[in-house]
This record gives structure tokens, sequence and C-alpha cells, in this order.
């Protein structure tokens, strides 16, 4: 069995090489003067499993071509079988048609990876069900909120909250570990725009209370912050933010500190890193996952 980290990966390759008592298989890349992406598997794949683990962020559709392209090299060249780790899994969250004319992107991508050869997919927090829903059991989600508890250990947790009613169970999730209450938001995007407007599902007195919100990604800031406030007014002493997916566009970390959450926390699914955010290696828990499923 080999595993391979393809350019995305954070470091949860080496975690997964380490508990399957693996290999590292190299993937080479390099930019075509005219911005086509080369890539060369750098050993020998003949009859061998191979994992593949890939994050597909910053660069989506970038990260997205390099992992088709590793996955057909890898069957070209004689591999036994391709699964893929995705740390991140991009366009999850077009996991539906909103708009007239929009496609299921999440849904597109996955069947390309599968049509090029990917015998099972694992992704990590991946959004929602709808791939589960659509690809059965070739695909299997990896709990990312279990690695993010750990942070909370010494904490008081009063509440976890979700910012909107597609993340109950991942809140859910994670109040079980903290042994916390639960409460949800509802929150409404304009699927023009992309305005959104927020509010507690119930008026519930939060005075002195310590709060954790949690998210799948956090990309502009824009829910989170929004959220933050929303505690406050509503009178949590302290606001945890939790997220599994730091993608943190722009200052967006600024803007969720400036709106007054305490801490901000997160699994390190991407190689990106913001500043006064603290990161949680999600490798060992994905590692364990893996190597009672592989
Ligand atoms: C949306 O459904 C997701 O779960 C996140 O809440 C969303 O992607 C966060 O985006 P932003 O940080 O831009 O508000």
């Amino acid at each position: 069995m080999l595993v391979a980290p393809l350019s995305g990966d954070p470091g949860i390759g080496l975690h997964i090489a380490r508990a399957l008592g693996a290999e590292i298989l190299g993937i080479l890349t390099r930019d075509h003067p005219d911005g086509e992406l080369y890539l060369r598997i750098d050993g020998n794949v003949e009859e061998e499993h191979v994992i593949l683990v890939q994050s597909m962020y910053p660069s989506q559709d970038r990260k997205f071509v390099e992992t088709l392209l590793a996955v057909d090299a890898l069957k070209r060249h004689g591999a036994s079988r391709v699964d893929l780790v995705a740390g991140y899994l991009a366009y999850a969250r077009q996991d539906k048609i909103f708009l007239q004319g929009e496609p299921v992107s999440v849904d597109a991508l996955l069947r390309s990876l599968i049509s090029a050869g990917v015998e099972r997919i694992y992704a990590v927090e991946p959004h929602s069900r709808a791939p589960e829903a659509s690809l059965g059991s070739r695909f299997l989600s990896i709990d990312g909120v279990a690695p993010l508890a750990e942070a909370f250990r010494e904490d008081r947790v009063d509440l976890v909250v979700s910012p909107d009613a597609g993340g109950i169970e991942r809140a859910q999730r994670l109040s079980k570990i903290v042994k916390a209450g639960i409460q949800h938001m509802v929150k409404t995007r304009d699927r023009h725009t992309g305005e959104i407007q927020m509010r507690l599902a119930s008026d519930i007195d939060l005075r002195g209370a310590s709060v954790i919100l949690v998210d799948d990604i956090i990309s502009t800031g824009g829910t989170i912050a929004a959220a933050t406030r929303i505690l406050r007014s509503a009178g949590a002493e302290k606001i945890y933010v939790a997220c599994v997916h730091p993608l943190f566009v722009g200052d967006s970390h600024t803007r969720i500190k400036e709106s007054g959450a305490s801490r901000i926390v997160c699994c390190r699914t991407v190689k990106t890193r913001a500043e006064g955010v603290e990161y949680l290696d999600p490798g060992p828990h994905v590692a364990g996952v893996l190597a009672r499923l592989v």
C-alpha cells in the first residue's frame, strides 16, 4: 500500500502512512509556461493500492485538476486500487440546485473522480450528506468536529450553537463531546446578492454563558461575525469560534475577532494560516479512521 500526498495536503498523508504502515509515493508537479499543469508519478505503482491525499484549497480548480490527473496516471500505470482522502473537499456547498440553471457542483466533481478510477472517497466534514446520498458506500464522511473538541477540554461550555439549521447535526456532535446544550440560528441567504440575515431560532437569555459557535467552513467570515454579534447581544460572556475548514479569505479573521470572539479554533485541513487562529492537526484522527476502514 502507498500513500501519495498531493500539493494541497497540510500533512494528513504522513499520519495516514504511519498508521497504515504504508510507504509515501511522490507525485511531481510543475506548471507549463501557458498555465497548464504537468504531473508525473515518481515510482512504481503496479498492483499497488494507492491512497491519494489532497486538500482542495487554495486554488480549488487547480487542486481538483491535479487530483484528477493523479488518478488517471495511477490507473494507467497499473495501480490496483486508488482511494482519495480529501482533507477539504471543494465545491461541497453547491450540493443542490438552489436557482434554476445551476449545476450540482459537488456531484460533478465526485463523479469525474470516480470515472477516472477512484474506488472510494473519504472527505473530512463535507458540508452535507448529499455526496453520501448520491454515491452511497463509495463516499465516506470523516467527522471533523471530534479533533476540535480537544481544544475545549479545560473550558466551561454551556451551549454549542450552529449558525444555521444545516449545521444542527454538526453542533449536536460537538455538544455531546463537550457536554453542553445546543441551539441554532436561522440564516437566510439572498441567492442573488449573497446577503445573509440571521437570528437565534428561539429567544434565550445567554447572560454569563460560554458558547461555542461551530461551523464547517469560514470563508469571508460574514456568517460567524454576524452570529457572534447576535450571541453578544443575547448576553453571552465568552464566544469561542470552532471551525473545521479555515479558508479565511482576506481579512475575515480580523472581522471575526472584531465581532467579539474570544478564541478562534480550527482544524488544519488546508495549508493556509491566518493570524490569531489556533490550529489543531486533524491528521491523527483521520489516520485512525482510515486504519479502521482500509
Ligand atoms: C454555509 O452553509 C457554510 O456552512 C458556512 O456557514 C459558510 O460557507 C461560511 O461562509 P462565510 O464565512 O463566507 O460567511
